[in-house]
């Protein structure tokens, strides 16, 4: 049974960049606190994953690093513990955690918001909605399918060379019509940086803030979410007009259901 700070980047005495290392040996440190290693060491036990080959992204409130698993990837996302992660929450979901856990309690919300992502992904495989396959969490480290190959993981859009713009805008349209019409959620913070592009289709990923479609936020957010998509679709040539969108995805039934009737 190999210690569990060996699960870390387990390759990282045969690196050669002194640099790179030493960037790893940061990581490790702001990271994996002794809480982290033990989550890490206890989904390895479960066999979600052997080790945490190098980090995909380094955020302010956590990392998703690429796993091995045999001879296939997974990739997992693991929250910062500490009161920095919550300060970019908004009301409406800090709202809802606060009915599990204390909001004083980070340790214990980070939980709660890393088991809420992974519940929120499944529902959305369940309704056919392109995101990554959710395997399993463990306090603050959520373990999903890997999205890309050996060469690296799948690019964001935002960074993506899009090729064929109306194809891929159809694509979108088609998943988050999925999203509401079939799953009843809102993603709430859908963008070029919230969007992985693999062969021209989008896999949509960071679910964790989705609100049901009735939520008195939801019609707010998507409508804001689909402007910013057009926009960023003007800029790749294809004038798309958000009302148009918006009706698409089925955003007549978002937001609370009329009163009175
Ligand atoms: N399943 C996945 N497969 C491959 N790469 C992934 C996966 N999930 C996330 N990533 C990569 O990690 C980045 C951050 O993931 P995500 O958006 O879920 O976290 P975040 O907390 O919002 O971080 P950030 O603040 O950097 O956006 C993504 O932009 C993407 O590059
Ligand atoms: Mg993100």
């Amino acid at each position: 049974m190999p210690k569990s700070e060996d699960l870390v980047f387990p390759r990282r005495e045969h690196v050669e960049d002194r640099r790179k290392e030493l960037g790893h040996r940061k990581l490790l440190d702001e990271f994996f606190d002794h809480a982290t290693l033990l989550a890490v060491s206890r989904l390895v036990n479960q066999g979600q994953f052997d080790s945490l080959d190098h980090p995909i992204s380094i955020g302010k409130e956590g990392g998703v690093f690429r796993a091995t698993k045999g001879d296939a990837f997974r990739a997992v996302k693991v929250y910062r513990i500490g009161n920095t992660t919550f300060r970019r929450l908004p009301d409406y979901a800090l709202e809802e955690l606060r009915h599990v856990t204390s909001l004083r309690n980070f340790a214990g919300l980070i939980s709660a918001w890393t088991r809420r992502e992974h519940s929120i992904l499944g529902r959305l495989c369940e309704a056919g909605v392109r995101v990554p396959r959710p395997f399993a969490h463990f306090r603050n480290v959520l373990v999903m399918e890997y999205v890309g190959d050996a060469a690296g993981a799948a690019p964001r859009l935002r960074d993506a060379p899009v090729d064929d713009p109306a194809a891929l805008c159809e694509d979108l349209v088609a998943q988050v019509g999925r999203m509401i019409r079939t799953a009843r959620l809102v993603h709430g913070d859908l963008s070029p940086y919230n969007t992985l592009y693999v062969d021209g289709h989008v896999v949509l990923i960071d679910v964790a803030q989705a609100v049901g479609a009735e939520h008195p936020a939801a019609r707010r957010l998507i409508e804001r979410d689909l402007t910013n998509f057009a926009r960023f679709f003007g800029r790749l040539g294809l004038t798309v007009d958000p009302t148009e969108l918006l009706a698409r995805v089925g955003g007549d039934s978002v937001g609370p259901p009329a009163s009175g009737s």
